[in-house]
């Protein structure tokens, strides 16, 4: 049988790792395919990418179009990231009769659901493996080893770069903008490196994980998302103190009212699993019904892991181009006519455990108006710090953790905080959650 035919649109980190793999396990890979799958074409703006791979006889061209206009290549595999240009292709590709297989998050979480549908019309499919966790198989085991469970949540660390951050700041005490410029050279980072550390690169995986889960439309613009920006060593040891890790989770939860959908700093119980993945790791925890918590663990991010998820993709692709359309596994796990109109909840909506950090006068009284406040807001305090001031310092830090309680009531409570004449604004807050 003719080998399948591959079109790669981008020879970047990912790029150059999936056509790193395809050659080098060639014969492993056409044994589990059951057919040859050779790189036809890669469109690059630097035509000497190949030569610095190693794979001198690999056509390269500058135009993209030429991948996707090209008769001979049966998968488009878009690896360029964006969704302007990147979507175009996509879309000319599937326009074109070509199977697609792509890496792109952004892409999937803002124009997923059109892809989608013209994919359908079309009798073509479109993997999406490696926009989420890199190397980790999440979508496999979500929308295909999970397929009995009503998924109830899932919580995740599916961002390399901010992981990685996290980790370097409180192991070895580094500089936030060091270890991100080391992220950036290791070709973790985005193009854009706020979208890793102000939560966005989470979020577009958060809500594909959502959809596969819920069987919801992708909603990338209902994701609540924070950043790590703001995190300071002091919360760091305050959390350490109470028995917690600080981590960027992305969180997404079916609750009686609808879907939470979630990124932000988290404390986690230390003892967790998920709590102990570091660097550029990522770790993936979902609760079923049945099969209860399962845990996923692996290189979020760089070249081959990324491609191993992509190699994969193309290889699923391989083995069910010849079956028929209606009887693949759907794109978002769900019969595309069964999905939920279920809501995506409003961050005022949700429920959460929480770490106040107020900084606050030291002076009689004013501990009996925060908690008053607390009271008020029938806010239950689960633990509570507050340390001897230096010396010469007239304000301290208060620390509360709080019992589980609406987004909403928590807000008006640290707005009436911050109104006290004694307290400086903002009060810090970072959400808890057991993930037991
Ligand atoms: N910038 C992403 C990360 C790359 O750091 O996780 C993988 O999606």
């Amino acid at each position: 049988m003719n080998p399948v035919k591959i079109g790669l649109l981008g020879l970047g980190t990912v790029g150059g790792g999936t056509a790193t793999v395809l050659h080098r396990n060639a014969t492993e890979i056409a044994r589990r395919a059951g057919r040859g799958i050779r790189v036809e074409a890669a469109a690059t703006l630097d035509l000497e990418r190949g030569k610095e791979l190693g794979l001198e006889d690999l056509r390269l061209t500058k135009e993209a179009t030429d991948i996707v206009n090209d008769p001979t290549i049966d998968i488009v595999v878009e690896l360029i990231g964006g969704y302007t240009l990147a979507k175009d292709l996509v879309l000319s590709a599937i326009n074109n009769g070509k199977h697609v297989v792509t890496a792109n998050k952004a892409l999937i979480a803002l124009h997923g659901n059109e892809i989608f549908a013209r994919a359908q019309e079309k009798g073509v499919m479109v993997a999406f493996e490696a926009a989420v966790a890199g190397g980790i198989p999440i979508i496999k085991a979500v929308r295909e080893g999970l397929s009995a469970n009503r998924i109830e949540w899932i919580a995740g660390i599916i961002n390399g770069t901010g992981n990685f951050i996290l980790s370097e700041m409180r192991d070895k005490g580094r500089a936030f903008n060091d270890v991100l410029a080391e992220a950036q050279v290791l070709g973790y980072a985005e193009a854009d490196p706020t979208f890793d550390v102000e939560g966005i690169d989470a979020a577009h995986k958060l809500s594909i994980l959502s959809s596969v889960a819920f069987g919801i439309p992708l909603q990338f613009d209902k994701t609540y998302t924070e950043g790590i920006t703001k995190i300071t060593p002091e919360d760091v040891e305050y959390a350490d103190e109470l028995g917690y890790t600080i981590k960027h989770l992305g969180i997404t939860r079916r609750t009686d009212k609808g879907i939470e959908q979630r990124v932000h700093p988290t404390m986690i119980p230390k003892s967790r699993l998920i709590a102990n993945v570091n660097g550029v790791m990522n770790a993936v925890l979902v609760q079923g019904d049945a099969v209860g918590a399962t845990l996923y663990y692996g290189a979020g991010a760089g070249d081959e892991p990324t491609a191993s998820a992509v190699v994969a993709d193309i290889v699923d692709v391989v083995r069910a181009m010849t079956s028929d359309p209606s009887n693949r596994v759907p794109h978002l796990a769900f019969q595309p006519d069964q999905l939920a109109d279920t809501p995506v909840l409003e961050m005022n909506e949700i429920t959460s455990a929480y770490y106040l950090r107020v900084c606050a006068l030291d002076q009689p009284g004013v501990l009996a108006a925060i908690t008053k406040i607390m009271g008020e807001s029938h806010i239950s305090i689960e633990a509570f710090i507050q340390k001897e001031p230096e010396p010469g310092v007239s304000k301290v830090d208060i620390i509360l953790l709080t019992q589980r309680v609406n987004e909403g009531n928590m807000n008006r409570a640290i707005a009436y905080i911050e109104a006290l004449d004694v307290t400086c604004s903002p009060v810090t807050r970072i959400r808890v959650e057991a993930l037991g």
